[in-house]
């Protein structure tokens, strides 16, 4: 049985946000119930969040792109009170090679969802996106009615048709709420160092790849550019904390069933509002953890944006959230997992 805050599906729960997500969900009363097909993930996950906790979640293993499974999982939890969907693929160059997967992960997933949550009596939505549906901004910080840019990917794209597609539903009287979450880079590990980060392979994302050279896993840390137009030359993000990013979640969530939504769909970017150099973060990291990345400068990664940061202002006044982590902790916290993970012979 769920407790009285109600029970939330999370798709994608082993994840990296999810598994964050799912133990701050838990720390706020709600009973959960993550579905994950550990494409991307390991099923120990749930073992970290119930030594966080103290709960641990349920889990079913199966894909959301698999209808009949979904199926199956509403009837067994008939107490669903809404969905918080992270199931996707989400590697930018990966999607270029395989588009047809991406199209079919992310949105298959969705679609599935949302005809289930309308026969099921689910009330909301929780919809992971990304600042990539700004793409290259003419203006920084990027609002909320910052202008969508065509995507450069199928991942960018399955975002923006994601949020084009919920929009559809709700407009034509779908019986449920959405809030679109755009995320900006998030990075770090819970503070406890019992679950983070854990990318299949040789990491794409910046961080992963920082504590891996910095532990020797990897020789060196290639920045992708010094010739940019910013302070430093290298490129300029909005780095969020999981934790902080994983908290505006439960808000969200909060939100949809209390009934305290303005709107049916609402959409918040979730930054800082910090915009932050590749060079300015490797300080961060040294000055934080005494330890050095070894580095080389390389020439710019193709589809890279040159800057793009978060005006978080929205999200502070209408959620009532805000990013708090100073940048040093949650790189700080990146290095205790990437230590943790040595610890447990796991890299
Ligand atoms: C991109 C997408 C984001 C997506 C994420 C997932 C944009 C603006 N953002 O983030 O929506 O969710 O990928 O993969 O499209 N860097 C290095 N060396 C490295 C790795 C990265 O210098 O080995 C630099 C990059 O050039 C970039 C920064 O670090 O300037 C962050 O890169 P990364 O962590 O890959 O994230 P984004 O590309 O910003």
């Amino acid at each position: 049985m769920s407790n009285q805050k109600g029970r939330i599906l999370v798709t994608g729960g082993t994840g990296y946000i999810g598994s964050h997500t799912v133990v701050e969900l838990q720390n706020a009363g709600y009973s959960v119930v993550i579905i994950d097909n550990l494409s991307n993930s390991n099923a120990d996950v749930i073992d970290g969040i119930e030594r966080i906790t103290g709960i641990r979640p349920d889990f079913v293993e199966a894909d959301c792109t698999d209808f009949d499974a979904l199926k199956k999982l509403f009837a067994d939890y008939p107490d669903i009170k809404g969905i918080i969907n992270f199931a996707a693929s989400k590697a930018v160059g990966e999607s270029m090679t395989k588009p047809i997967l991406y199209y079919r992960n992310n949105l298959n997933t969705l679609l599935n969802l949302l005809d289930l949550m309308g026969e099921n009596d689910v009330k909301g939505i929780v919809f992971s996106s990304s600042c990539t549906v700004y793409g290259e901004p003419d203006v920084n910080p990027v609002t909320e009615k910052s202008p969508i840019k065509k995507a450069t990917s199928p991942y960018g794209n399955t975002k923006q048709i994601s949020e084009e597609i919920i929009t559809d539903a709700i407009y034509a009287g779908a019986p449920y709420k959405s809030v679109i979450l755009r995320y900006f880079n998030p990075v770090g590990a819970h503070p406890s160092a019992e679950i983070g980060e854990l990318p299949n392979g040789v990491p794409q994302n910046l961080i992963p790849y920082v504590t891996q050279a910095a532990i020797g896993i990897r020789k060196e840390l290639s920045v992708f550019g010094n010739d940019y137009n910013t302070r430093d030359g290298s490129c300029i993000r909005d780095y969020i904390n999981v934790v902080d990013l994983a908290k505006a979640h439960v808000v969200a969530v909060e939100r949809m069933l209390e009934d305290k939504s303005e709107e049916k769909i609402e959409i918040f970017n979730l930054g800082t509002g910090d915009g932050v150099s590749v060079l300015e973060l490797l300080e961060s990291f040294e000055r934080a953890t005494g330890v050095k990345v070894p580095r080389k400068i390389v020439g710019r990664r193709a589809g890279d944006i040159e800057k793009v940061w978060a005006d978080p202002t929205y999200a502070n006044e209408v959620l009532g959230w805000k990013a708090e982590t100073p940048i040093d902790d949650t790189m700080r916290s990146a290095w205790a997992w990437q230590c943790r993970l040595r610890e447990r012979g796991i890299m």
